[in-house]
């Protein structure tokens, strides 16, 4: 189903930059205990996200269909609230979606709104009428300003097109104890799925947060489930490896992980891992409150895009990074390029596939990189499935709970991002913040401070 190659991340092919045998055993060894810890937590039921393969889906399944006859859902959220389902919905739909056929699709188009751009949500009203679309707002905190203000936008077009029906034009996914959208849904009886409180933005994949709108467009939930649940009865060696290499090329001066997706279906399965891996690992103080100032730079890319945009850079450039491939064995379908010109620059290409063209692609930088002395490393799986799709999310929050006991940091708190909130709140006039509002003004740099040039 998957496989971890790191086969380029060792001394005997990239020298000092990669790890010797020695030094691979003795990070294994030293990263024992924070397995055993992460483990320790999971089985007394201290880590929500572990629990999430068990989960039992027929509720989601149940509002899901209440929503696939709309022609557009819309997906309200921001962070942990958006990026798993924009990388799910790249994978597993039909690369075109929105732009196929209704016929063919027979299911809603899904737009990921996760940002509050006057231009973006503006024209996204013009181009999806809010009476034919169902809009998911989605907040694990209930509380996240940009997605409160989406929602006032949508329920106020709503209201102006449908009055009270406004409601059936709503679902929302939050916390199920606390928070604005809980006692929202619960005020104006709106149908609500739960995040289970003990699963945090960036690790709720798995939760109805992707689920219910992968779901709406006919994935059904337990596939997805079912390949996390391998993953988690089979994978956690492997991520607990994957987390001891990328932690001990860190400690070697690799300081930036990228992730390259030789596959437009994983696109955005790097930009979701950044995110996870970013504001898990980027932590000021360590879990004995010492300031570390820990963390290593998430990197996205793509193959064979970005070859023409980064590759020289991972070649020549500093030799700080480890180049993490995303690879698929097998394409779901071909692509034949046919024989048209005689000439030497196309000749070559003219009856093999686009496939092929792509593996080769992958294999031509990994050789460049090996021999410029560039860690990197693959992680493969045989085909893009709902099954391989699941293990795939599961597999990087393990390893990345696992990276945070080994970097000594709390993996699922982030404190970085809530004063970034806090200071929003402040700024736009929240009641409760009047005070960080003043502080925000008595910061403000003085005109004999101010460096700007104007053209
Ligand atoms: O991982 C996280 O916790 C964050 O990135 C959140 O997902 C993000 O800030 C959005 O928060 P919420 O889902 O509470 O609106």
């Amino acid at each position: 189903m998957f496989e971890f190659d790191y086969t380029n991340a060792m001394a005997s092919r990239v020298g000092e930059h990669g790890l010797t045998d020695a030094e691979w055993a003795a990070a294994l060894a030293a990263g024992r205990p924070a397995f055993d810890a992460v483990e320790k937590d999971a089985a007394a039921g201290k880590t929500g996200f572990r629990k999430l393969p068990k989960q039992d889906s027929t509720g989601i399944a149940r509002v899901a269909k209440s929503a696939a006859g709309f022609e557009n859902l819309a997906v309200l959220g921001i962070g942990g609230s958006a990026l798993g389902t924009t990388a799910l919905a790249s994978a597993l739909l039909h690369p075109w979606w929105n732009f196929a056929a209704p016929e063919a699709r027979r299911a809603p188009r899904l737009f990921v709104l996760d940002n509050v751009d006057p231009e973006e949500i503006a024209g996204f009203l013009e181009i999806a009428l809010p009476e034919r679309t169902v809009y998911n707002v989605i907040s694990k905190s209930g509380e996240t300003a940009e997605t409160a203000a989406q929602l006032l936008i949508f329920v106020n077009a709503l209201k102006r097109r449908l009055g009270d029906r406004w409601r059936e034009h709503v679902i929302v996914t939050t916390d199920p104890e606390k928070g604005f959208l809980h006692h929202l849904a619960l005020r104006e009886k709106l149908p609500s799925l739960p995040v289970p409180p003990d699963v945090g933005g960036r690790f709720s994949a798995l939760t109805a947060v992707s689920l219910l709108p992968l779901a709406v467009c006919g994935v059904e939930p337990q596939r997805l489930l079912a390949g996390a649940a391998t993953v988690e009865e089979r994978g956690r060696d492997a991520a607990f490896k994957a987390a001891v290499l990328y932690t001990a090329l860190y400690r070697k001066g690799k300081k930036i992980a990228v992730m390259m997706p030789y596959s437009r279906a994983l696109r955005d399965v790097a930009d979701w891992f950044r995110q996870l891996w970013a504001e898990s690992l980027g932590k000021r103080k360590s879990l004995d409150g010492k300031d570390v100032y820990e963390g290593q730079t998430p990197v996205k890319a793509l193959g064979a895009t970005d070859q023409h945009s980064q590759a020289q850079l991972y070649n020549e450039g500093p030799n700080d990074k480890l180049i993490a491939f995303l690879e698929v064995s097998r394409f779901r379908r071909p692509c034949p390029i046919p024989a048209v010109f005689e000439d030497d620059t196309c000749k070559f290409l003219g009856g093999k596939d686009l496939g092929e063209l792509l593996h080769a692609e992958k294999k031509g930088t990994e050789r460049a990189l090996t021999a410029n002395k560039r860690p990197n490393i693959t992680f493969r799986i045989e085909g893009v499935t709902p099954e391989t799709a699941g293990g795939m999310l599961h597999f990087f929050e393990l390893m990345t709970a696992y990276a945070g006991r080994i970097l000594n940091v709390n993996a699922f708190d982030q404190p970085g991002v809530e004063a970034a909130k806090h200071a929003t709140f402040a700024l736009m006039g929240r009641t409760g913040y009047e005070s960080l509002a003043k502080e925000i003004e008595r910061e403000a740099p003085a005109d004999t401070e101010r460096r700007v040039e104007r053209i």
